[in-house]
């Protein structure tokens, strides 16, 4: 049942909070151009986003301060040009240029901000364990690689395009996974976390998401500055040279 959770869960929220930005901002949610700096045009995101960008703590609502900002600007393609989709943000991006989403994308990825700790974790040990098996280990039985060949081994992501897997929400993290898997969430071709996705059953996307929320951001949680091995499937969005040779 966690694919009903994204249309269930978001839209409410997301239509209260689409209405407190506009009063926050009355003008242009997002204008182009315009006086003041990036902070103060990048308001209506926070809304949602939480302070800076930091999340809410309790919310579905991603992160988005800190993450890489080949990852950020590619989601933000993502949403404008369709292969995601949250309309009550995309509407805020429709009309902007690939240059001024790369300018939001820098921005939100320059910000050190101080993680909070970890919820509790919400399942029995041994789902845990399974999940944290398959997040180190993967599992070459059935095609799964391990998730920290690819967004790294502190699980902090790799700069420039793929994002850390630590400090988000379980619902988000839940939810992404069974979006990619319907073909609801696309990545740039070729799409390498559809691959992954579609080879998990749904235990195995509630004890990862379970595990992932519940461990800590290490200190800074900054992404990696390079990927150690060749990836174990090709991503789209994800530059060649982001591996050591
Ligand atoms: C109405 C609430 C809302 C507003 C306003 C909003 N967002 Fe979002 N944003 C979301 C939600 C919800 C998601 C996750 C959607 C999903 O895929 O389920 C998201 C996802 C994202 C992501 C992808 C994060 C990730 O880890 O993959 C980025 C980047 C982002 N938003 C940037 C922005 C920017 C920049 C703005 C301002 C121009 C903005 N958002 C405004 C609700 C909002
Ligand atoms: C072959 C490399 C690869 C492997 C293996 C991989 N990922 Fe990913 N993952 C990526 C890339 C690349 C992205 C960014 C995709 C995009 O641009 O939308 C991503 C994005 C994600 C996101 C979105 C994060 C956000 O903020 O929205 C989640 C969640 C995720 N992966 C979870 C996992 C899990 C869990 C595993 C292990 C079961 C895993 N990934 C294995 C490459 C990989």
């Amino acid at each position: 049942m966690i694919r009903l959770l994204r249309p269930l869960l978001p839209l409410g929220l997301g239509a209260a909070l689409a209405a407190s930005a506009w009063a926050a901002t009355p003008e242009a949610p997002v204008p182009a151009t315009g006086a003041g700096g990036m902070p103060q045009r990048v308001l209506a995101c926070v809304t949602c986003h939480g302070k800076e960008g930091r999340a809410t703590p309790d919310g579905y609502f991603p992160r988005i301060a800190g993450k890489p900002a080949g990852y950020l600007y590619n989601q933000l393609l993502n949403f404008r040009d369709g292969r995601r989709s949250y309309p009550q943000m995309s509407y805020l991006i429709e009309h902007l240029t690939d240059d001024y989403l790369r300018e939001i994308a820098g921005h939100f990825a320059s910000l050190e901000l101080p993680y909070p700790p970890p919820p509790a974790p919400q399942a029995p040990p041994a789902v845990l364990e399974q999940g944290r098996l398959l997040v180190q280990q993967g599992d070459a039985a059935r095609q799964i690689p391990a998730c920290v060949q690819c967004h790294g081994q502190a699980m902090t992501g790799v700069v420039p395009a793929i994002p850390g897997l630590l400090g988000l929400p379980r619902d988000y993290l839940n939810s992404q996974l069974g979006a990619w898997a319907t073909g609801q969430r696309r990545a740039q071709s070729p799409d390498c976390m559809a691959r992954v996705a579609r080879q998990l059953t749904p235990g195995d996307v509630s004890a990862v998401s379970a595990w992932l929320a519940a461990q800590p951001v290490p200190a800074g949680g900054k992404p990696a500055a390079r990927l150690t091995a060749a990836l174990p499937l090709p991503c789209g969005g994800v530059p060649a040279d982001a591996v050591a040779h």
